[in-house]
């Protein structure tokens, strides 16, 4: 586990801090969806992609386990450093790495995440399943991500990985900057393989986000739950309900967190004394859908040109590898 940054615990709960507060005096309001994660939230988030209604987690394991070896013919070439936005706990990056170390491929695996406890869970893991596997895993979000790619040397192509959906969190015009950011920091020649999850039957997509068991309402009120552990937030879980919305039109499928009264709501580390209206809603997560043309059309505006599109049996969700042409 690289560990190299300076202080991380002491610089990530200021910003928690600061993010929150803004997003807490902001109208509407608004908090970010890379804080669900800290150890209570990872936890609810892998009950999450063990549900049924959540479908992408078999999605992409059926795409991995099936084209797994036209993924590796398709990067043309077996030697890379493998870079993962966003690993997460690597159970379907695993059926990769697996195979690619079978075919003796010659790559540096690179996971990178915001949580630091499925990280080094990872790495763990990896350790002793792939003894032979070197690995750099890094605790941090996209944008020290980015730094880091950039600062890798040129010698090597860059593969990308950025699975499961994770650019879903994106809405579009923002997918579309981020990805010319990563393009920035790559060379003509690198590859990257995006998880989208694509525009399918309404309900199956409410479903995933609404299950009936309450699993993703937990899961998004953790946060406030977050907020009263870390900086003595007074939330009454009870008194906030989980709401989804998705928009076939534009394939967002949006989370919010609704104030079920006119209350107050004291943060003590924030000094901080939050008015919620009845039924005023604070806006929590996307999770953006997209179409083969929507996927095309990023592809282009942003450098790049899609070599091979593999998709799940069921047309849910598409892992698509991407050639970098040009910068933009
Ligand atoms: C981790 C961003 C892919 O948006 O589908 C799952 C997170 N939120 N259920 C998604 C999530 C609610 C997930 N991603």
């Amino acid at each position: 586990m690289n560990t190299t940054t300076s202080s991380p615990a002491i610089t990530e709960t200021s910003t928690f801090a600061v993010d929150i507060e803004e997003g807490l005096s902001n109208y509407p309001k608004q908090l970010s969806s890379k804080y669900f994660y800290d150890a209570a939230g990872d936890q609810l988030f892998q009950d999450i992609m063990a549900m049924p209604e959540y479908y992408l987690t078999n999605a992409e394991y059926d795409i991995f386990t099936r084209q797994k070896a036209a993924i590796l013919e398709a990067f043309g070439d077996s030697t890379f450093e493998l870079i993962e936005l966003g690993a997460g706990d690597g159970t379907k990056t695993k059926i990769l790495l697996e195979y690619f170390l079978q075919q003796e491929a010659d790559f540096t695996y690179r996971p990178i995440d915001i949580s630091g406890n499925v990280l080094e869970q990872l790495a763990a893991d990896c350790a002793q399943q792939f003894p032979k596997l070197k690995v750099d895993a890094v605790k941090g979000d996209y944008t020290k991500a980015l730094s880091l790619i950039k600062e890798e040397d040129n010698h090597r192509r860059k593969v990308v990985l950025f699975l499961g959906g994770n650019i879903g969190n994106f809405p579009l015009p923002s997918a579309k900057t981020f990805i010319k950011e990563l393009a920035s920091c790559l060379s003509p020649g690198d590859l990257l393989l995006t998880g989208f999850d694509l525009k399918k039957d309404p309900k199956v997509v409410q479903l995933a986000y609404d299950d009936p068991a309450g699993i993703t309402a937990a899961f998004n009120l953790n946060l406030l739950a977050r907020i009263n552990r870390e900086l003595g937030g007074e939330f009454d879980l009870d008194k906030f309900m989980h709401w989804e919305t998705y928009n076939p039109l534009n394939g967002e499928a949006r989370s919010y967190i609704v104030s079920k009264e006119d209350q107050l709501v004291q943060i003590e580390q924030l000094q901080l004394s939050v008015h919620f209206a009845a039924w005023e809603a604070i806006a929590v997560e996307v999770s953006a859908k997209y179409s083969e043309r929507d996927i095309t059309e990023l592809a282009e505006e942003t450098g790049f040109v899609v070599n091979h599109n593999f998709v799940d049996q069921k047309a849910y969700f598409v892992d698509s590898l991407w050639e970098l042409k040009q910068q933009i």
